[in-house]
């Protein structure tokens, strides 16, 4: 017969036993993302893996799914605010159901290159930008580029006009629907995962990415044309679920944050070089004429896809695109 005192003993060590096994259980950090390892993103989930699983052995364990393997993008977003998942890193244009502002990125022809998209990420409008969706729970950590959007297609797009009533997939953007309808063109929402086969089947005829994304994905090998257009950007940013980020120990939020940090600058560094590489691997398949536009001809696309901002102005605000064209200029 136990006495009530020998009892309680007992709990008291129970209970002391299972905290320490809760203790030495590791954090886990999903991070799901749609596309190869071979990209900027793709390298910049298992960089981060590794400083994470190097520098916080036993307490955070990172787990990457690439490819669309555990969430295509129809599905990351709620699965990161359900807890299924803790990190991913969207493009930029999947964002509008959460944040108006954000479609500012898909503006056609707002930043002149890669460097200017960079300086306007970095200012406090910006950075600004990543606290935009706080209250629907979702905590903006850093934006990672992939780099400038090419237009591809099964055949030479040269003059906006060559464009018109082709069908092209689209992320899901508003703005990038009404970029391809101001060329008199049929936009197509599709996942990333399906693009693939949406080209080879016909079901569209054209897309737009960066580079990266079109080898990766073998588009090449069903677009016999890429126009290097530039016409906007395709970057991303690393999200992740408030409450998750603010219920981290206190020993482990700061060397994630700085880890962040440091993967943030690796990506940023390596996307053009890995962007130029695809390319030449492209143009080395002989798959795919690539297209260089004379200026009086990337002048007629501005043209013909500019009045979009005018679409969007109050949704994004014209000071938000103020402070973006100015990113154009260094200071
Ligand atoms: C796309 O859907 O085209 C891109 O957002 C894919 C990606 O994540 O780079």
């Amino acid at each position: 017969m136990l006495t009530p005192a020998i009892k309680a003993l007992f709990c008291a060590f129970a209970l002391s036993a299972t905290g320490l096994a809760q203790a030495a259980e590791p954090i886990t950090i999903k991070f799901s993302h749609v596309v190869a390892e071979h990209t900027p993103k793709g390298q910049g989930a298992l960089l981060f893996k590794k400083l994470v699983e190097e520098r916080l052995p036993g307490k955070v364990k990172v787990e990457v799914y690439p490819n669309s393997s555990l969430f295509g993008d129809g599905k990351e977003m709620e699965a990161l605010l359900l807890g299924d998942v803790q990190i991913i890193a969207p493009s930029l244009a999947k964002f509008e159901q959460y944040t108006k502002q954000v479609q500012l990125f898909d503006l056609p022809f707002l930043f002149d290159d890669i460097h200017a998209v960079d300086r306007f990420q970095m200012s406090p409008a910006g950075q600004g930008l990543l606290k935009s969706m706080e209250n629907k729970g979702i905590t903006g950590l850093a934006y990672w580029h992939n780099g400038m959007k090419q237009l591809s297609a099964n055949k030479p797009l040269r003059e906006p006009k060559d464009a018109r009533g082709l069908k092209f997939r689209v992320q899901a953007s508003a703005v990038l629907e009404e970029q391809f309808k101001a060329l008199r063109a049929n936009p197509r929402k599709m996942s990333f995962a399906e693009v693939y086969q949406g080209l080879q089947t016909g079901v569209v005829n054209g897309a737009e990415n960066p580079y990266s994304n079109i080898y990766s994905q073998k588009m090449h090998e069903v677009q016999k044309y890429i126009t290097e257009s530039n016409h906007g950007v395709l970057d991303y940013m690393l999200i992740t679920n408030t409450k998750f980020w603010n219920g981290l120990p206190a020993d482990v939020k700061p060397v994630l944050e700085k880890i962040v940090g440091e993967v943030t600058t690796e990506v940023n560094k390596q996307a053009e070089a890995l962007n130029q590489g695809d390319k030449q691997r492209i143009i080395d398949a002989k798959t795919t004429e690539i297209i260089t536009l004379t200026p009086e001809q990337r002048e007629a696309w501005r043209d013909a896809m500019k009045p979009v901002w005018k679409k969007f102005e109050g949704e994004i605000g014209a000071d938000l695109i103020k402070a973006a064209e100015a990113a154009n200029t260094p200071q």
